[in-house]
């Protein structure tokens, strides 16, 4: 097990510190943020992304807006809510705002007792990228070559990643993998931040275009695909990134193994099935012109939905913190609500 030397967000002297995640991998730069407002407008931008991640920035964003109401109850649940709903999709957002909010009411509005609740989000969240790596690891086997989509790292998380930590203690096991990472259209970030961190991280890896992930798999070359989660529903179902739901069906055909990796924040104990998820639907301009460079029409229709939903019958299993959530998932879903081992 090895930490990143870089973190996605770290609170320091009064302000929430965060990587600028649409630089990378050009550069690695940083971006201070000291109020509700700004919290959003990172997460709404994706200068902070990935479930975990926009889970802890917003845990910060709810004590920001403790600070900024001076007392005044309706301006704290005002600014609160504009954070809550800045992505729609990663439940985790949900979970952090309702989670430090509820410590603010308990303990009399009490900044000091909020700020700790959000700085906890931030220190549990790195713990159980650990767990989720060291219960994960066991999937794998030597000489294992697989394939990851969208970004569950070090950039996604608070800590050193949930797909990609498990991807990561298995490099530094000695355990001879091989990655693939999917390029991730239209934001890239397979491309740009998995392919960063793997780089970084000196695991043999290759980038491949999103459609070329069908035949690798069909030609045998891939033996499991890891990834991350957005929001895990009750009967198992996993929304992630736009992309998943395919790669679930063409591993499915071959019986290449599926797992998602994810810590049980991501779960929506209170959502029975993955068809009520709401699905983020982005600007379509992020089709239009990656990179600020036109390769559509103008006039084009587009649709930019940002996740689609994995049903849970494509899903090998779930690592969580918790252990590996198999089938039947609605069952075993609900022993982790309840507190019980798996
Ligand atoms: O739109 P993004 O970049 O926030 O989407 C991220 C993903 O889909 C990740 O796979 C997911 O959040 C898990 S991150 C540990």
């Amino acid at each position: 097990m090895k930490d990143e030397d870089f973190k996605a967000l770290e609170f320091i002297d009064g302000r929430l510190r965060v990587i600028d995640q649409r630089e990378l991998p050009e550069k690695l730069e940083y971006m201070d943020l000291s109020t509700a407002e700004e919290v959003s407008e990172a997460i709404k931008t994706m200068v902070v992304r990935g479930a975990p991640a926009i889970g802890g920035a917003a845990g910060y964003g709810v004590y920001f807006a403790l600070l900024e109401a001076e007392g005044n109850k309706s301006v704290f649940e005002r600014l609160c809510a504009m954070i809550r709903s800045s992505r729609p999709t990663a439940v985790n957002l949900m979970w952090a705002v309702d989670r430090v909010m509820r410590k603010a009411a308990a303990s009399g509005y009490d900044k000091e007792a909020v700020l700790s609740e959000a700085s906890l989000i931030l220190e549990e969240d790195r713990a159980m990228n650990h767990k989720l790596s060291e219960i994960g690891v066991s999937v794998i086997r030597k000489g294992d070559t697989i394939l990851t989509h969208c970004n569950a790292g070090a950039l996604a998380t608070c800590g050193w990643g949930t797909a990609l930590g498990v991807i990561k203690e298995a490099h530094y096991r000695g355990m001879d993998i091989h990655v693939y990472a999917d390029e991730t259209r239209p934001l890239f970030q397979g491309a740009r931040l998995t392919a960063w961190e793997l780089v970084r991280a000196g695991i043999p890896s290759t980038l491949i275009p999103d459609s070329a992930a069908a035949s690798l798999i069909r030609d045998g070359k891939i033996d499991l695909i890891i990834l991350g989660a957005d929001r895990i529903t009750a009967n198992g179902d996993v929304a992630n990134k736009l992309g998943t739901f395919m790669l679930s069906v063409i591993a499915k055909e071959y019986g290449v193994p599926f797992y998602s990796v994810a810590p049980t924040s991501t779960i929506d104990f209170s959502m029975r099935d993955g068809k009520d998820i709401p699905i983020e639907e982005r600007n379509p301009d992020e089709v239009r012109r990656p990179g600020g460079v036109l390769i559509a029409p103008e006039e084009i229709e587009i649709y930019n939905p940002a996740f689609d939903v994995t049903p849970h019958a494509n899903i090998t299993g779930i690592i969580t913190e918790k252990g590996i959530i198999y089938p039947p998932f609605d069952k075993n879903i609900e022993r982790i609500r309840r507190g019980e081992e798996l």
